[in-house]
């Protein structure tokens, strides 16, 4: 069985991989490094305890049909994980088309060229921005979708166009709506290093190494507990441990499904601000800022569904484990994967 994975070299496709190289799956990665760091699947290969070969890299555009062919060609692959995507909410209010193009219409060349090579699995990086801003929390796949960015609306499009191929061509798929991915993989080898950062845990992480002055909270008069907003965080390695079990589930012929990926349980951004100063020794600066535009209260998964179907269990649940390996990678590599270290 080999799979092809797409974004492999981003934050959470390098934690699949190095969950895949572990286990001595078969794969190959496509990626084309705008967001992603070749870096990170060397940190894999020389920082596992055995020598599980190369790691077969190519870097390409998940749109191109013509290097997607010959890689269909090339390799036995069975089943694509596919995690390549534009993912800055903000930036995609300001570029739709950016988003259309890259997540939703790139989307359509790779499984058009699945189809005319007859590989019908797919597992698809989907996102809680589907959701919008839903009443009930938690919140249940089967609430309505209604995303309040082209962000989410680009997700659930390919959502939607994943559907319809699996109607006409009997493509099976796992759609897999993650919550807020955080943490890094306790070797601290492989880690969060986005150029463009707007996840919460990294920032922090960076103003308590210096390298930002202060933290800019966003609104403290929430209708919750502290005032602040409240989010889902899911460590990254349970979210990789989700994908084995998702391709697991299309190899044994499972039909088709779509799973929340978070732990049931939310934290404020007070709580995550805490949980890093207790974690790195250092008090972080925090201004307290206005309100943003489109931050809902709270948002928090109910993931009973892959617990219950694929026997998920998340293992990284405590916010203090979360924030440790985040706070670990970032005080090993305060510049990123850029840095000679
Ligand atoms: N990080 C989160 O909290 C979160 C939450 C929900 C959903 N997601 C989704 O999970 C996926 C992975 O997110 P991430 O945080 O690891 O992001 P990331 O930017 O670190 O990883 C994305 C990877 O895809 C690559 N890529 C992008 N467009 C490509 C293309 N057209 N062809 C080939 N490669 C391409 C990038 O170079 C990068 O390596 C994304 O689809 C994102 O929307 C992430």
């Amino acid at each position: 069985m080999m799979y092809l994975i797409i974004g492999g070299a981003g934050y959470i496709g390098s934690h699949i991989v190095k969950r895949m190289y572990e286990e001595g799956r078969q794969f190959i990665v496509l990626d084309d490094l705008s967001t992603g760091h070749l870096e990170a699947l060397q940190a894999i290969e020389n920082n596992a305890d055995h020598f599980g070969g190369k790691i077969v890299f190519i870097k390409g555009n998940a749109g191109d049909m013509s290097l997607l062919r010959q890689l269909f060609m090339d390799y036995p692959i069975k089943a694509v994980i596919h995690l390549a995507a534009c993912s800055l909410v903000g930036e995609s209010m300001q570029k739709p088309g950016k988003y259309f193009l890259n997540n939703v219409s790139n989307t359509v060349s790779l499984l058009e060229c699945m189809m005319e090579y007859n590989i019908k699995q797919i597992v698809f990086s989907s996102t809680a921005a589907v959701y919008g801003e839903p009443e009930i929390i938690p919140i249940l796949e089967d609430v309505e979708t209604r995303p309040a960015n082209v962000y989410g609306a680009s997700k659930l499009m390919v959502e939607n166009i994943l559907e319809w191929y699996g109607r006409i061509y009997g493509l099976r798929y796992v759609v897999l709506r993650y919550f807020n991915a955080a943490g890094a993989d306790p070797s601290a080898v492989i880690g969060e290093d986005h150029k463009n950062e707007t996840h919460l845990i990294p920032i922090l992480a960076r103003a308590a190494l210096g390298l930002i002055p202060c933290f800019s909270l966003f609104g403290d008069d929430y209708a919750t507990a502290d005032g602040t907003c409240v989010r889902d965080y899911i460590h990254v390695n349970d979210l990789a441990s989700a994908h084995l079990l998702a391709v697991d589930a299309l190899n044994d012929g499972r039909s088709s499904r779509i799973y929340n990926l978070g732990n049931n349980q939310g934290y404020s951004v007070r709580e995550v601000l805490n949980a890093m100063e207790q974690v790195s020794g250092v008090s972080i600066p925090c201004a307290v800022l206005e309100r943003r535009a489109g931050d809902p209260a709270i948002l928090v998964a109910s993931s009973e569904k892959i617990k219950q179907e694929l026997g998920w269990r998340p293992v990284h649940t405590d916010i203090y484990d979360i924030v440790g390996t985040a706070w670990e990678w970032h005080r090993k590599h305060p510049q990123g994967y850029d840095a000679r270290d």
